[in-house]
Parts: C-alpha cells; sequence; structure tokens
C-alpha cells in the first residue's frame, strides 16, 4: 500500500541559520513496517559536501502530518519521535531504522493515513530536513531478519550458524529466548546458556555478522551425521515478547559436517563401457590437512570408506571402495559393472545408460575414516559431472608401430579436420612417457597412431589421455589401462574412459605430473 501525499504542509523552519539544504536526493524514501513496528529510513545522501560537517552523534526526529480533516486527530500530529544515533556517517549512513514506531489510531481504532513525512537530523550547530511525500507500508517478514546466506557447520561436538544480521528485527531478537535445531529428525533446544546466543541478543544490529557456536555439552552429540554428505537441518529462533512467543524461522543456506574445503585440485567422472571411473587428485595443503586431522584424534585408523554416490534425476547409484589404508597416490577408482554382484549387475547397468545419456548430475564423494567401528575423521566433497561423449572407447594395439582407439561415440561429432593428442603416463609414479599428436578426419569410428614409441610406451601399466579437439570443441578422453602383454598384440584390447570437457583444455597430464612432484617433496618432508 501506498500513501499518498494529498497536501504537503508547511512546517515552521528555523531560521538561525543552522540548517543545510539538499543533503539528500528525491529517492530518500521510508518503510512502514507496522507488524514489527519500525520505520525504516532509506537515506540516499547528495554528495553535498557541506553536509559533511555532521557528527557522529545526532539526533533525529520524525514529525508525521495528516490533513484530512475527516479524522478525529488534531493537526497536524506531531509525534515525538526522537531518536539518537552515535555513528552517523553522512556517506555511509544509508538506513535508520526507528524502532517501536507506530501510526496513532483515529476515532474508530485504524490506524490513521498520513500525507507527508518530515525528517530532522541535527546536532548542536547544524539542523538538515527531509520531506517524504510518499511511505510505503510493508508487512515484515520475520524471515528478513538475517542475510539469506547462513551456512550451518556441524563437527561431532558443535554446531556453528554464521548470521549477517539485517538489523529488522532488533526488537524481536532483543527479546531471545532459545535457538531450536531439528537435524536429520532429531531436535536439539540452546537457551541462553550459550554465550554466542547472549551475543546475538545483545549486539544483533544490521551488517553484524555472528559466528554462533552452540555446545550441547554432551559429547560426540552429532556424530551421528558425519557419515551424510548433505545433511538435513531446520533452525529457529524462539522469543518472548510480552509473554507472546514469536517464532522466527532461520533459512540456513547449507549444512554440511566440518570437512577441509576445496579438497580437490582436480576431479572427475570418465564412463566407459559400463565402468565408472572417478578422478580424484587431491590438492598437497589438503593431504597434509586429512592428516593433521586424523592424528589430533590420538588414534590410528584401520578402515578408509571412499563412499561415491552419484545422481541422475530421481536416481542413485553408491560406490563403495575399501582399504585399510588410504594412498593419496591412488587417484584414479574405478568400478564396472561387469564386477558387481549378480543381483545388482541389472540395476547398475541400468544407471550406467541413464548416465551416458545424461547431460546433468551430481556426485558427492565421503572418504570416512574408522578405527573399527569408531568414526575418527570424514570428508565430503562434491565433484562435477560433465557430459559424456562416448559410451565405449577402447584401445588396440595393431601392431609392433600402430596402436588405435576406436571410439563409440553417443552424441554427434562433426567430420571436420580433428587434432587427436595422447598422452601416455606412467600408472605408478606418474612420469610421463610421451606426448603423441596428429590430426586426421574423424570417421567416428576409431583414430590410429603409427608411433613406434608409442607402442613401447604402452608395454607396461600406464595411464592416457586423449584430447580430440574440434575447432572449439574439446573433447578430453582420460583413461587408465592396465596393459595385458604385447604377445596378444592385436587384440590387448585395454579400455578407456571417455569425458566431454568445456571449450578450455583440461591440462590433466600437467597436473599430474605437478601432482607427482608435489608427492616427493611431501614425502622428503616426513623424513
Ligand atoms: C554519491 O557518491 C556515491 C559514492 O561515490 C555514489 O555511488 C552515488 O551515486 C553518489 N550520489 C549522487 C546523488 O551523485
Ligand atoms: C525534536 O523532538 C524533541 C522532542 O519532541 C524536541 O524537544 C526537539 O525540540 C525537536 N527538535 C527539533 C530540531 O525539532
Ligand atoms: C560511518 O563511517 C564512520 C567513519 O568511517 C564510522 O565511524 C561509522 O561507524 C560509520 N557508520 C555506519 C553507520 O556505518
Ligand atoms: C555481512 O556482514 C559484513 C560485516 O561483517 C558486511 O560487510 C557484509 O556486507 C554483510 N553481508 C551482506 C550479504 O550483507
Ligand atoms: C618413474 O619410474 C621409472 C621406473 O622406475 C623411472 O625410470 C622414472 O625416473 C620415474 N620418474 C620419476 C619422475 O620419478
Ligand atoms: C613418435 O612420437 C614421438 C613423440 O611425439 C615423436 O618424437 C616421434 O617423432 C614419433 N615417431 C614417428 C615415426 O612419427
Amino acid at each position: 500500500m501506498i500513501l499518498n501525499c494529498l497536501v504537503l504542509a508547511t512546517i515552521p523552519l528555523d531560521t538561525d541559520g543552522r540548517e543545510i539544504h539538499t543533503c539528500y536526493t528525491y529517492d530518500t524514501s521510508v518503510e512502514y513496517r507496522p507488524n514489527i513496528k519500525q520505520l525504516l529510513i532509506l537515506l540516499v545522501p547528495s554528495n553535498n559536501s557541506a553536509c559533511d560537517i555532521f557528527p557522529a552523534g545526532v539526533n533525529i526526529n520524525v514529525t508525521i502530518g495528516n490533513t484530512d480533516f475527516a479524522t478525529t486527530v488534531p493537526l497536524p500530529v506531531y509525534l515525538p519521535y526522537s531518536y539518537t544515533i552515535s555513528n552517523f556517517g553522512y556517506q555511509n549512513t544509508t538506513q535508520i531504522a526507528v524502532e517501536g514506531f507506530s501510526l496513532p489510531l483515529d476515532g474508530l481504532g485504524d490506524e490513521i493515513s498520513i500525507d507527508f513525512l518530515l525528517i530532522e537530523i541535527y546536532s548542536y550547530a547544524e539542523i538538515t530536513r527531509i520531506e517524504i511525500l510518499e511511505m510505503q507500508t510493508i508487512i515484515s517478514s520475520l524471515s528478513e531478519c538475517f542475510y539469506s546466506d547462513m551456512p550451518m557447520l556441524v563437527t561431532k561436538d558443535s554446531l556453528y550458524i554464521t548470521m549477517n544480521a539485517t538489523g529488522l528485527c532488533r526488537i524481536q531478537i532483543s527479546a531471545l529466548k532459545s535457538l531450536q535445531v531439528t537435524i536429520e529428525g532429531k531436535q536439539f533446544s540452546f537457551d541462553l546458556t550459550q554465550a554466542s546466543l547472549v551475543d546475538l541478543k545483545t549486539n544483533y544490529n544490521h551488517n553484524v555478522k555472528f559466528n554462533i557456536q552452540l555446545l550441547p555439552g554432551v559429547s560426540d552429540s552429532f556424530a551421528f551425521t558425519a557419515e551424510k554428505p548433505d545433511i538435513s537441518a531446520t533452525a529457529y529462533l524462539l522469543t518472548n515478547q510480552g509473554g507472546v512467543d514469536t517464532r522466527i524461522d532461520l533459512q540456513l543456506s547449507s549444512s554440511k559436517y566440518d570437512s577441509i574445503q576445496n579438497f580437490y585440485q582436480q576431479s572427475m567422472l570418465t564412463l566407459n563401457d559400463k565402468s565408472y571411473t572417478f578422478t580424484l587428485i587431491p590438492k598437497m595443503p589438503s593431504i597434509i590437512a586429512l592428516r593433521a586431522k586424523l592424528s589430533a584424534t590420538g588414534l590410528v585408523y584401520n578402515k578408509m570408506i571412499l563412499r561415491i554416490i552419484m545422481y541422475v534425476g530421481s536416481s542413485s547409484y553408491t560406490f563403495e571402495y575399501l582399504t585399510p589404508k588410504y594412498n593419496p597416490f591412488k587417484i584414479h577408482y574405478s568400478f564396472s559393472c561387469n564386477d558387481m554382484p549378480s543381483n545388482q549387475v541389472e540395476q547398475c547397468n541400468a544407471f550406467y545408460r541413464l548416465s551416458a545419456a545424461s547431460s546433468s548430475g551430481r556426485i558427492t564423494v565421503s572418504a570416512l575414516f574408522y578405527l573399527n567401528e569408531q568414526m575418527l575423521a570424514v570428508q565430503h566433497d562434491t565433484i562435477p559431472f560433465t557430459p559424456q561423449y562416448f559410451e565405449r572407447v577402447y584401445f588396440e594395439l595393431k601392431s609392433a608401430s600402430q596402436a588405435c582407439l576406436h571410439l563409440e561415440s553417443t552424441r554427434h561429432l562433426n567430420d571436420v579436420q580433428t587434432k587427436f593428442s595422447l598422452s601416455v603416463i606412467r600408472s605408478d609414479n606418474y612420469s610421463s612417457k610421451g606426448e603423441f599428436t596428429f590430426t586426421a578426419g574423424y570417421d567416428n569410428v576409431q583414430v590410429c597412431f603409427d608411433n613406434e614409441s608409442l607402442v613401447e610406451a604402452v608395454k607396461k601399466e600406464f595411464i592416457c589421455t586423449l584430447t580430440v579437439q574440434q575447432q572449439l570443441t574439446v573433447v578430453h578422453v582420460f583413461s587408465e589401462v592396465k596393459q595385458t602383454g604385447v604377445q596378444k598384440s592385436n587384440l590387448a584390447r585395454s579400455v578407456l574412459i571417455s569425458v566431454l570437457s568445456a571449450v578450455v583444455f583440461v591440462f590433466s597430464v600437467l597436473q599430474l605430473l605437478r601432482f607427482q612432484k608435489q608427492l616427493k617433496l611431501l614425502k622428503k618432508k616426513k623424513q
């Protein structure tokens, strides 16, 4: 509802020479929030340097006027809304919230309609006046008490919620009683014995950021959520004003279990021939941080589960890899539908077909460290999924000097000049065995490399990266290959995996080489 000005009443202005004119533009506006009894003045400075003279401590008077002779309220209405602020800055004070403000009632018990507002900002020596012709009435939602980015972090003994206050709910928050949280269906209640809630209650104000820490005081209270890559949680504040409970829902933007941020420097999924290969290259600082986190437990884990959950549409599939010892050298984790227990093969194949055809998906990776059944530490990440280009790619050694790649495409590749680059890397220490590049037409079936040193390079275990470039389209084929022996050379088919990357080259090989160097450094440091 907009209350329009009918008549601009004349207010007697002081003439003692201390008035400074046009400190604010006509865009200055006022919002009235009757349900939270607040008048919000949104100031737009005109950058008049004469107005810089105001000190930090100023008084503000708000006068409202009504020219409707039918109301029983005497005219003009002068309200003693006098307000003092101590951190005023002409350039940076853009909001003034007048709390506890409400319009007077007319003879029928309704709030009077008003035609103008006069705002006076003054100090001992100077005054400026702003006439507002239009006031907007907004029913303020209590969901506006905080800015929307409100992440929650869960550790086994405490919860952390970061809240940035809008300053719109000062009255409510000053009557704060408790914070209620529901995590995975379990309820927790925190009252004012929590120091950070007292801080929130006392210091709630515009643009003040709170890092609320909540301690239930019972050890391992939240350990039950540790295995979950996504935690479902809701939270609200309870306030009590004059005996009335009010609930302020908090819009949590995320809720995660304590993990190292940006753990991987590169991560991806490649699909080929009913198998999934997840490539996970950790950052060196991540490995160090994880090691520190594990040693801080004072215990030594004897089991690590790498649990990867892939979601496509409404389906999901879980892959698990179990090991007694986490090896950061191992960066490829492959799962083939053919190796699944017989009762799962069909489901796995169906999910594979869905994944290969899909252009979007979601993948979570969780590394869970246990000592027997006791959880020691977790690491959760989400890795990207890019649409796959080839459904099946395989490698064939045709002779002592020729190696061919068979590419079964699920999507259309143009028959234009295509550049093929093949990098071969040792799978045990990631050192390079060679880079092989040539340009040819692409017939949608196979590409062959005639090069003896290439065939030589793939005689033992190796990893291979094929980059297919057509003008700006770069198809990045990445694979772990187990060479089965050159004797069976022309049948020595090994598996290659494909992925479609963005327009930019992804220099995985360089990254692998850098990774291998960093691992070496790390080993040296340990000694
Ligand atoms: C006043 O200066 C600020 C900051 O330089 C600028 O964003 C704003 O547009 C200026 N206002 C006017 C009315 O010129
Ligand atoms: C502001 O309001 C107060 C209280 O009604 C009054 O005493 C004071 O004179 C007013 N100041 C101005 C500049 O109007
Ligand atoms: C405005 O800036 C001054 C000086 O930088 C500072 O003291 C004051 O707290 C600021 N006020 C607001 C409302 O941000
Ligand atoms: C959150 O608070 C900080 C002050 O700590 C402020 O600088 C920032 O602009 C606020 N964020 C938002 C989204 O308003
Ligand atoms: C990788 O291993 C091979 C064979 O042991 C060795 O010749 C090569 O120098 C190693 N590369 C690096 C960078 O360690
Ligand atoms: C084989 O590939 C290597 C590495 O790219 C290159 O140096 C060499 O000249 C190639 N040999 C032939 C016969 O093309």
